[in-house]
């Protein structure tokens, strides 16, 4: 029988499973509730972010990837065990094939701990490949990134920032930078704790990002429930893309800045190519509306932007899941034992 095999983007956000000959299956929020000593897991993904910040104490909640490093092994483990058994039933989920995309500027120990996931879960794997991410990215954009002399990209992530250059099938350099969407959630839900005495959840403040946060302040507004920390009762407040701009906007600055400076360092052989093409904007925070015309303006480069975004780095490591030939040349060397 063929051997199953995936190809894993663990977002701190989210996880894509990706599974040869059906594409992505799978998108769950990287989360995972359990009660007891044996800390059991009853609930991952949206389910259990949903309880984040309401659970009574007996629920231990975990969002064990912080700013794309694995924070909290075992409970990432023991959320891989219960989503194995979602993607194969009753089976056991041996002699798979598993391909993970990492983070590449991130420590080689943080690097090994994306194998332990799936060697210290239930599964028995047939094999782990870790692809660094920005490859992946690459080859989910569908670019011929071995023949390609420069390539750069963006990852907009929910708490990092991906930024690098790739040229003839390699990477010449990658940084990645502790921002990301998340932060932008956090400030929103800070400042109407601070300004209106107005506590709002996470979810909430990531539904304020979604429908104003944009690159240039807008005319929206939006009416969002809460609670009323004075009066000590529910409420609704109404919030504005003009008050929610000005706590934002330092960010994209860092941001472009950095891009402007890595491709300003990068040498003229590879940057031109990359000014030629434009530089690809990835990754879910690449949604925000107007960024890829800040980001032009700032870097003084054209800026090519995806439906596809929160899925590039999935599609693109099951792509190489799919060619392992093609995999075996970009495989970060595991570590033994
Ligand atoms: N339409 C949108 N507008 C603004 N932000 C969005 C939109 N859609 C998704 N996001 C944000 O994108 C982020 C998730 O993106 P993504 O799935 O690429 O992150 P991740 O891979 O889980 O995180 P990381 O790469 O940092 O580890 C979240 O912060 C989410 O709120
Ligand atoms: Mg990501």
């Amino acid at each position: 029988m063929a051997k199953k095999v995936f190809g894993i983007d663990f977002g701190t956000n989210v996880i894509k499973v990706y599974k040869k000959g059906d594409g992505i299956i799978l998108s769950e929020r990287t989360a995972v509730s359990a009660v007891g000593k044996e800390k059991r897991a009853i609930a991952i993904g949206e389910k259990s972010y949903e309880m984040y910040e309401k659970a009574p104490p007996s629920i231990y909640i975990s969002l064990p990837i912080s700013r794309g490093v694995i924070s909290h092994l075992d409970d990432m483990v023991s959320l891989w065990n219960y989503m194995g058994r979602l993607i194969s039933g009753k089976r056991k989920m041996n002699n798979c094939q598993f391909y993970i995309a990492v983070p590449a500027d991130i420590t080689e120990v943080e690097k090994q701990a994306y194998s332990k996931i799936i060697t210290k879960s239930e599964t028995k794997p047939g094999k782990v490949c870790l692809i660094d991410k920005p490859l992946a990215d690459a080859y989910g954009l569908g670019l011929d990134v071995e023949a390609s002399r420069g390539i750069m990209t963006v990852n907009l992530g929910a708490d990092t920032t991906e930024i690098s250059v790739l040229s003839l099938g390699g990477i010449v350099v990658s940084k990645l930078l502790p921002y990301g969407g998340n932060d932008f959630d956090r400030i929103i839900q800070t400042f109407l704790r601070k300004k209106n005495n107005f506590v709002i959840g996470l979810k909430t403040a990531e539904q304020i990002k979604k429908q104003l946060v944009s690159v240039e302040p807008g005319e929206a507004e939006i009416t969002v429930a809460g609670r009323d920390v004075l009066r000590g009762l529910p409420g609704e407040m109404r919030v504005t893309s003009k008050e929610i701009h000005p706590l934002i906007r330092d960010i994209f600055h860092t941001l472009a800045v950095e891009v402007r400076s890595m491709l300003e360092h990068t040498p003229p052989e590879i940057s031109s190519e990359i000014r030629e093409r434009g530089v690809y904007l990835t990754g879910g925070t690449s949604r925000i509306a107007g960024l890829d015309r800040f980001f032009a303006n700032w870097v003084n480069v054209r800026v090519n932007t995806t439906d596809n975004a929160v899925k590039t780095v999935a599609s693109g490591v099951g792509y190489l899941a799919e060619h392992p030939k093609l995999a075996a040349r970009y495989a970060v060397p595991l570590e033994k034992g």
